[in-house]
């Protein structure tokens, strides 16, 4: 069974070396919702770039930071500030940023609603936050077909559903915009992206889930090898769906939001 005294802070760093060790992937596959979230922010980047201002890289994980600051290095980018910021208690004054952009973190936090107002006080009258989210379970089937089979082997207990906080939280465009009015912003407007995750075998998205997914990573990661097999033979037959060419191919689809 997965470990129920682990916070969403020590899931997070248990991850962050592996997660980092995937990011290029991740990237890859991510990229139309960088795309979606940045081009919905680049008014306001265009004027924090003519004023020579600069962007503040944050997360809570001081690992997952990290992770953040060697990509940024490699990638030779300037003018990045890292810093460890929780999101429920934002360290910067009111009115002080010009957009904010979050991707897969909102859905994860247990004080949301905190987050999202502790946003909008930060933000500058007219700033926007973009945000992306995972989509309904049964449209995302990477995350939905394991996890399935983890609750149904007994590894773990079913997911709490929404407002709890999990991958799938946010998943309702209906409620996710409820949480953002609730959060004194104005103007909302979702819409969703969809993505492809291109799967070489079975074994390799295993591995790549223990990497990478949070709480089911780390239950992943404390199976025996014999169960593991065992969860991956059951696997192979629902992936059977999702074949192409090079293994699978599993689609997936992305909420996200803008809201000034
Ligand atoms: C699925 S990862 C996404 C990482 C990154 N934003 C990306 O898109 O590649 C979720 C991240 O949210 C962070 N996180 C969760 N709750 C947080 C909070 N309350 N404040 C700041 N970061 C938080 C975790 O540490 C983790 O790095």
């Amino acid at each position: 069974m997965s470990d129920p005294t682990m916070g969403d802070y020590e899931v997070a760093e248990a991850v962050a070396p592996t997660w980092a060790q995937r990011a290029p992937m991740i990237e890859q596959v991510c990229t139309p919702v960088r795309e979606w979230m940045v081009r919905e922010l680049r008014p306001d980047v265009a004027e924090l770039l003519g004023e020579g201002g600069g962007l503040i890289a944050s997360d809570f994980s001081p690992t997952m930071l990290e992770a953040a600051r060697r990509r940024g290095a490699e990638r030779g980018v300037e003018n990045v500030e890292y810093r460890v910021i929780d999101a429920a208690r934002i360290e910067l004054p009111d009115d002080s940023v010009d957009g904010v952009l979050c991707r897969f973190g909102y859905m994860l936090m247990p004080e949301l609603t905190l987050a999202l107002a502790e946003t909008r006080r930060v933000l500058r009258q007219g700033g926007r936050v973009a945000l992306a989210v995972w989509g309904a379970p049964e449209r995302n089937p990477f995350f939905a077909l394991v996890g399935a089979k983890l609750v149904e082997r007994g590894h773990m207990p079913p997911p709490e559903p929404p407002p709890a906080p999990g991958i799938f939280a946010m998943a309702s465009p209906e409620r996710t915009r409820e949480l953002l009015t609730a959060a004194s912003f104005d103007d909302v407007r979702t819409e969703e992206v969809a993505l492809r995750f291109p799967i070489p075998s079975v074994e390799e998205y295993v591995a790549f889930v223990a990497d990478t997914a949070g709480p089911l990573a780390l239950v992943l990661r404390q199976l025996p090898a014999a169960e593991r097999a065992a969860l991956q033979a059951e696997l192979e037959e629902w992936f059977e769906p999702f074949s192409a060419d090079d293994g699978f191919e599993l689609p997936g689809v992305t909420l996200c939001a803008v809201a000034s």
